[in-house]
């Protein structure tokens, strides 16, 4: 069986890697390496634990720092890696540094890289997401997108070769976990909170974070909302807000950064969602809930087409008016704009069809 090393290092990759992984393994030898990017155990080993992921083969244990530092020191470890294994290929996932140093070791090996989540732009260059998802894209041997808009995205770039619309792959794992969400996780109980009665908020892009002022502004529009909002705190946020000595109203409730299943089922009562994730705006599209995302652009054009997503830099009125909307929003055509959730049988056929 031909072997192939999966990058995983940051939240989001472990989602993605859930359904690939069981696809992978019924026609491969898949060594799962984690960066160690993501450390702590609820941003991390929650994960493997929920999504029944297999355990690492290797965990490079890289830790946080600058992107240079924390980008180099996964080169290093990955080529030693890579060095011992011999993979016939590595899989990379989305953005992150993680995805680029995985990319960028293997390339250099002259061993080939499938990169999924691939063309997605928002053509903002101060995002190190754009810089690593524009590189990887570059480097990658297959390109497997979401969506006609992504694969465009890359025709443009001059990349044409081995570019396959398989969906999205969160969309696999929305679909086998979100009833198991549904009947098991405990977290409305927990927060005593109604379904509908909330807005679920999440925070962690460096744009909005490491800027006090944008911050304070974004807490201040989450205050004046007309129900509590529910605030899973990322490491990064929580950090900023000590530096800037940050407290937030009664209206907000902060909370640990929540597992897979409780975030679920978290998106699946709330009445909209307001984040600057990338993840999150689709998967409160595939769950019916309207979304606010808060950033300048987003990656994810169709679910603004659709209308169940508004993009808005922070904007009070435009976000007070968007949430009264809700269940307006609700009644909008709700189209596959992803694919239908079978993106890890799609990307498998293809590799397996290539790699012998
Ligand atoms: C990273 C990705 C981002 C992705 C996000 C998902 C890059 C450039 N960014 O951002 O695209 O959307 O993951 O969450 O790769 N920290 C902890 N414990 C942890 C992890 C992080 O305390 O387990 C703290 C550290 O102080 C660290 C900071 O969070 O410096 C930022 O972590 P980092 O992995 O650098 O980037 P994210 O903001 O998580």
């Amino acid at each position: 069986m031909s072997k192939i090393c999966t990058i995983i290092g940051a939240r989001p990759q472990f989602i993605k890697a859930g359904p690939l992984s069981v696809a992978l393994r019924e026609k491969f030898v898949e060594i799962m390496i984690h960066t160690g990017q993501h450390y702590d155990s609820g941003m991390s080993q929650r994960f493997f634990d929920e999504l029944h992921l297999p355990e690492p083969d290797y965990n490079l244990g890289v830790g946080s720092g600058s992107h240079g530092a924390q980008t180099a020191a996964m080169l290093k470890l990955l080529e030693e890696v890579y060095v011992k294994e011999k993979p016939d290929a590595v899989i990379v996932y989305g953005d992150t540094n993680s995805t680029l140093a995985g990319a960028l070791a293997a390339v250099k090996l002259h061993i080939p890289v499938a990169h999924v989540e691939a063309g997605l732009r928002s053509f903002n260059r101060e995002m190190p997401e754009e810089i690593n998802r524009l590189l990887t894209d570059h480097i990658s041997r297959w390109l497997f997108t979401p969506s006609e808009t992504s694969k465009k995205n890359l025709k443009l770039e001059g990349i044409t070769d081995n570019v396959h619309i398989v969906g999205d792959i969160m969309l696999d794992s929305v679909l086998k976990y979100s009833e198991k969400a549904e009947k098991n996780s405990s977290i409305m109980l927990d927060l005593d909170i109604e379904k509908n009665e909330f807005y679920l908020a999440t925070i962690h892009r460096a744009e909005n974070t490491d800027d006090k002022i944008r911050l304070k502004t974004i807490f201040q529009v989450f205050s004046d909302l007309d129900k509590k909002v529910i605030l899973p705190l990322h490491p990064r946020t929580k950090n900023r807000m000590e530096e800037y000595s940050l407290k937030v109203s009664d209206n907000i409730k902060i909370i640990e950064p929540a597992g897979y299943l409780d975030m679920l089922h978290l998106m699946q009562c709330s009445k909209s969602v307001l984040t600057d994730s990338g993840g999150i705006q689709k998967e409160a599209y595939y769950l019916g809930t309207p979304c606010i995302t808060l950033r300048k652009e987003t990656e994810w054009t169709e679910t603004v087409d659709a209308g169940w997503n508004t993009v808005t830099n922070g904007d009070k009125s435009i976000i007070l008016s968007v949430a009264e909307r809700s269940d307006e929003i609700r009644l909008l055509p709700h189209p596959d704009l992803y694919g239908n959730g079978n993106s890890a049988a799609e990307i498998v056929n293809i590799l397996s069809s290539e790699i012998s």
